[in-house]
């Protein structure tokens, strides 16, 4: 299952990025998030290592020396580092590093009880009754990390699809089993990773999923009544930015673009902060998907806008990179144990290896259809 990780890829990676260890070596003051502006002004999001080297293998893959040339640039974009077992945590330490100081750390907190509740491709390693193992083998550790780093800043996004999957999948018994555990787990986090040197996202899924009508308020009810939960974090006089991540499965945004302002308005009305970041790193090309529910590694997509926080709309903080462009959504094999019939239909590009893991046709695909180019 999974990344496929090793120490050896981090050895490698910080081996090959002297520079970077010695900058984040020299971050000799506590960062102090300012929670009533937008912190992606003032930092960037970190080109993790882990994505580096992935990237970095698939370049020596191709041999057309122009799209070799255009992969090796992908290398350079900052993305989220996601950090999905409690194995993974190990690559913590290492990607705090390697973070220079005007740099932030991106991590995608993405281990909850009965994890991907609606779907196969990505259950996780906890039983749905498993939230004090999610608490203190997974959340705690975290927490402690960052602690020991207060002057490393970073940015976390929460637990994707999680609570979106309570909205629009109610009646699935498996998404009913998982419901005390996301709430409570989601504001375990909320309210544990509440640092000054870190600033949330909770993910708010796609323009797809909680876009329609009818769902814009109960899933922004839902995502409030759990950041209520956690006490509303705040940092000094303002809100602190516990905020709206529009989720991974984003390539088609451009054409639901209105979703984002609707959707951070019912969060205002339901008491939650309605600024946003959005997920570009694989929306360059739109009206691939046949339903807009479908998620799984859409066929034809490219890579989207660069990591910014000139988004041109003062509620989104920033474009970003969340999913990293190359490892799949989910096997496309009908005989694997994580095989879900969304990574079989016709929208989704095939063969497709299980989630997390790399897949180099597909990297070379966005590559092709990226847009700006690369
Ligand atoms: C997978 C994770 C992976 C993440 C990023 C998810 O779909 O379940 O294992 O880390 O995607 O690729």
């Amino acid at each position: 299952m999974k990344v496929t990780t090793t120490v050896a890829v981090f050895a490698a990676g910080s081996l090959a990025a002297p520079n970077r260890r010695a900058a984040a070596a020299a971050c000799s003051s506590a960062v102090n998030l300012d929670a009533s502006t937008n912190v992606w002004k003032n930092y960037k999001l970190h080109a993790n290592t882990f994505y580096r080297s992935e990237v970095e293998k698939a370049v020596e893959a191709i041999s057309d020396s122009s799209l070799k040339a255009q992969a090796a640039k992908v290398a350079d974009v900052g993305s989220f580092l996601w950090i999905d077992t409690i194995e993974n945590i190990a690559k913590v330490e290492p990607a705090i590093a390697d973070t220079p100081c005007e740099d932030i750390l991106g991590l995608v907190i993405y281990d909850l009880p009965g994890r991907d509740c609606a779907a196969k491709a990505s259950n996780g390693e906890l039983a749905y009754n498993e939230i004090s193992r999610y608490k203190s083998e997974y959340i705690d550790p975290i927490v402690a990390i960052l602690k020991k780093n207060p002057n490393t800043a970073f940015a976390l996004l929460i637990e994707p699809d999680s609570l979106p999957n309570l909205v629009t999948n109610a009646d699935l018994s498996t998404c009913q089993e998982s419901k005390s555990a996301y709430e409570e787990g989601v504001a375990y986090a909320l309210k544990n990773l509440n640092l000054p040197n870190v600033v949330m996202y909770i993910d708010a899924g796609h323009g797809g999923w909680l876009g329609w009508d009818a769902n814009l308020d109960p899933g922004a009810e839902e995502l409030a009544k759990v950041y209520k939960n956690a006490g509303s974090p705040k940092q000094g006089p303002e809100p602190r930015r516990v905020l709206q991540g529009l989720g991974r499965q984003v390539q088609q945004l451009p054409e639901r673009e209105d979703v984002r302002a609707k959707f951070g308005a019912a969060l205002k009305s339901a008491g939650h902060p309605s600024y946003a970041i959005m997920d570009t790193g694989r929306n360059a090309v739109t009206g691939l998907r046949k339903e807009w529910g479908d998620w799984c590694n859409v066929d034809g997509a490219g890579f989207g806008k660069r990591p910014t926080a000139d988004t041109g709309d003062s509620n989104t903080d920033a474009f970003v990179w969340g999913k990293p462009g190359g490892e799949s959504d989910g096997t496309s094999d009908s005989g694997a144990t994580r095989y879900d019939s969304f990574c079989g239909k016709d929208d989704a590009y095939k063969p497709a290896p299980e989630a997390g893991t790399w897949n180099q046709a597909y990297f070379e695909m966005l590559l092709k259809n990226a847009s700006p180019q690369f």
